[in-house]
């Protein structure tokens, strides 16, 4: 007996320098990781919270198909610049059409000092919803730029992302296309999910090259937003009539019926406000099976808001396209 406890008050003793070693590497070890994990929990905290906001400011409406899905329209707004932006019938106009969606994509935004797009949006948040605007570089191989601009209502979706396509060595596209990414409240399961937008106006004398081009940059970019569910290319793609025949369109992957990429406007669809033309330009091109929208059409904005076609030609030569994203 005795010997095991002189055994035992020996070990203690000559252990001691070692547990006084363990003790002090345990407590410098307690206080970095007080160091490392504090600010981090305070940021993580303040990042739930932030999203717990946006979460309360959405649960205590009125949870509707409205609420939880994106109404997200497309629109070539013929020369968008300073001088429609004065034209008081034309712009009083466009705000009630861009005011439709919660999601607006732009395209022929013709504005070098962005004065219109400002004003576009001042306009837009004194509808009372804040909106939250993106845009793309002044694109354009000549001195001829156009814009790519997008809306979007605050309280219904955000900022995740934005990609501009950059193809200066093959060059392909005029005006390369653009994606945002955005988050927002689906219906499915009514959690947040990830859409990538992607804005394309092919230019139409190259349509076909253009369009030819895009299944790729789709995939490509889909690639970039891992995040995301799927891609939707929409915009003026000068897909019909004069730019794009029917021979060339069947050999194109963006529109074959039993490929990967899913068409919302068929070739019938009249996006052309001259009642003399029919003309499917304006298209929207999902890739992703998980992608679910519905109510896809043409918004002629003309019957909508009962205008001649002489006034309705003021706004634009284009009516919208839209479709509801859950
Ligand atoms: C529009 O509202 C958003 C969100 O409140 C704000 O950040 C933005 O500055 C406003 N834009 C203009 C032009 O007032
Ligand atoms: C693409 O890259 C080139 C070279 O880096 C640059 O000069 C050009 O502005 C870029 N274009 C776009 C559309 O980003
Ligand atoms: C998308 O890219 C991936 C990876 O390069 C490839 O395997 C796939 O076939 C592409 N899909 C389409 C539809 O082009």
């Amino acid at each position: 007996m005795s010997t095991n406890k002189q055994f035992l008050q020996d070990s203690w003793f000559s252990k001691q320098p070692k547990a006084i070693m363990i003790c002090g590497a345990f407590f410098t070890g307690l206080i970095i990781a007080i160091i490392v994990t504090v600010p981090t929990t305070i940021a993580l905290s303040r990042e739930s919270e932030s999203s717990k906001t946006f979460t309360k400011s959405k649960t205590v409406e009125d949870v509707s198909l409205q609420h939880i899905s994106l109404r997200v329209g497309a629109f070539n707004i013929k020369s968008f610049g300073e001088a429609k932006s004065n034209n008081e019938f034309a712009f009083k106009n466009i705000i009630k059409v861009l005011s439709r969606y919660d999601v607006i994509l732009i395209q022929e935004v013709r504005d070098k000092s962005g004065k219109a797009s400002v004003k576009l949006w001042e306009s837009l948040n004194g509808t009372g919803i804040p909106y939250g605007l993106v845009y793309s570089e002044r694109l354009g191989r000549t001195n001829y730029k156009e814009q790519y601009v997008f809306f979007y209502r605050a309280n219904k979706a955000e900022l995740t992302g934005k990609l501009q396509y950059n193809d200066t060595r093959e060059d392909v596209f005029e005006r390369e296309p653009f994606t945002v990414e955005l988050s927002y409240f689906s219906l499915e399961n009514v959690v947040k999910k990830r859409i990538a937008l992607m804005a394309l106006h092919t230019t139409p004398k190259n349509a076909f090259v253009e369009l030819e081009e895009l299944p790729a940059v789709m995939n490509l970019t889909l690639g970039h937003f891992k995040r995301s569910h799927g891609i939707i290319a929409m915009g003026d793609f000068n897909a019909d009539c004069a730019y794009l025949s029917n021979k060339e369109k069947s050999t194109l992957e963006l529109f074959r019926k039993d490929g990967s990429f899913r068409s919302l406007f068929k070739d019938s669809a009249d996006t052309t406000v001259s009642s003399s033309t029919s003309c499917a330009y304006d298209r929207a091109v999902v890739y992703g099976k998980n992608v679910k929208v519905s109510e896809a059409k043409v918004f002629d904005f003309q019957k909508a808001f009962d205008l001649t076609e002489s006034e309705a030609k003021q706004i634009s030569d284009h009516y919208p396209i839209e479709f509801r994203l859950q």
